[in-house]
């Protein structure tokens, strides 16, 4: 039998630190193509059957090692964001140092693109891109199926801020099976005005809202949308998009239905509301369109701000040490806006 030969163990934690003076990760916001929503559940949650599409547009997570954890916020919306250990990528970090029997020692720089509370699941995403940043900071070296399993204890989207793609969500959202998809989907995010959603109230609506038809047996069927992606044709793809929370986040924000129809009438080939809301996303056929459309919606007043995007996107990802932009740099939001 080998004995072991203790010249090679792996680099402790601390000698990686030391060579590795801090690691930024980029996590894609989300979207969801299908979204059907069960009854509620025992535990609170309801059961979904969801296709997720990460899109180009990400959170930055910057893990430095320090004497004690502490988390920072920059960029879209941060001042929404807590900066304690109610922040998702706080306890992220905090989660992997138990499970990996490190101190949770390290200073956390959220970069945000991705609004708050916008049905785009930013905070997964920052979750997310926390988990792989101090597994490779700390030299934890956990592995896909232990962050995936880590990242579902976080939240239900989590799991997927890791994958990216697009891919079914079954359970709570967190049980993932990939999907086969084709080319790229070019989608125009309108960012609402004023303060998001509350996720817990919008499926609460949800529940209100379908009364006594709250018996609702399972979630619907995703295949329609499954087998559309592919095609690679948006506008085989256009008619089967669907969610289940639409009539709630329109309940609860009705000014989202004059988004959604502005976008429709400048010929967006479908609009929906991006998971719980305020979020809206239009599907375009190009990228020219989506351009287009963009710049059309934006002069209409009808939300605070455009974006376009396409998907699918790649998960959390470590950014190579050259494309980590300088401290102070955030991305710039085309303003969707006409009187200012
Ligand atoms: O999992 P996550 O922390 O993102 O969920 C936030 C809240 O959204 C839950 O506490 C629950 O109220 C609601 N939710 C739900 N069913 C799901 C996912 C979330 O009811 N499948």
């Amino acid at each position: 039998m080998r004995r072991p030969n203790h010249d090679q163990v792996s680099p402790s934690p601390s000698s990686l630190a030391a060579r590795e003076p801090s690691v930024t990760v980029r996590a894609p916001a989300k979207i969801n193509l299908h979204l059907s929503v069960g009854p509620p559940r025992e535990d609170g949650f309801h059961d979904l059957r969801t296709v997720y599409q990460a899109v180009s547009l990400h959170d930055e997570v910057t893990a430095t090692p320090a004497d004690k954890l502490a988390i920072s916020v920059e960029g879209e919306g941060a001042s929404f964001v807590p900066v304690d250990r109610r922040n998702l990528a706080a306890r992220a970090a905090l989660a992997l140092a138990e499970r990996a029997g490190v101190e949770p020692a390290v200073r956390l720089r959220i970069r945000k693109r991705i609004p708050v509370a916008a049905g785009l699941a930013g905070g997964s995403a920052d979750a997310a891109a926390a988990l792989v940043a101090c597994d490779r900071l700390w030299g934890t070296a956990l592995g896909q199926r232990e962050l995936l399993a880590l990242a579902a204890e976080l939240g239900s989207d989590v799991p997927f801020a890791l994958t990216g793609g697009s891919v079914l969500g079954t359970g709570r959202g967190e049980v993932l099976t990939p999907v086969l998809s084709r080319g790229h989907q070019h989608w125009v995010l309108a960012f609402a005005d004023g303060r998001g959603l509350s996720t817990p109230a919008v499926y609460a609506e949800v529940d209100r809202l379908r009364g006594d038809e709250l018996a609702h047996p399972v979630p619907g069927s995703a295949d329609s949308v499954i087998a559309a992606l592919l095609s690679d044709d948006p506008t085989r793809l256009a008619p089967e998009l669907g969610n289940d929370m639409t009539r709630a986040a329109l309940s609860l924000r009705p000014a989202l239905r004059r988004t959604l129809d502005a976008g429709l009438e400048l010929d967006a080939l479908a609009a929906m509301i991006s998971g719980s809301g305020p979020t809206c996303a239009f599907l375009t056929s190009s990228a020219d369109e989506a351009v287009k459309l963009a710049a059309a919606l934006g002069a209409e007043g009808v939300c605070r701000a455009v974006r376009t995007v396409t998907g699918p996107a790649e998960g959390a990802k470590v950014v190579p040490l050259a494309e980590v932009p300088g401290p102070g740099s955030t991305a710039p939001t085309a303003s969707g806006r006409r009187d200012h």
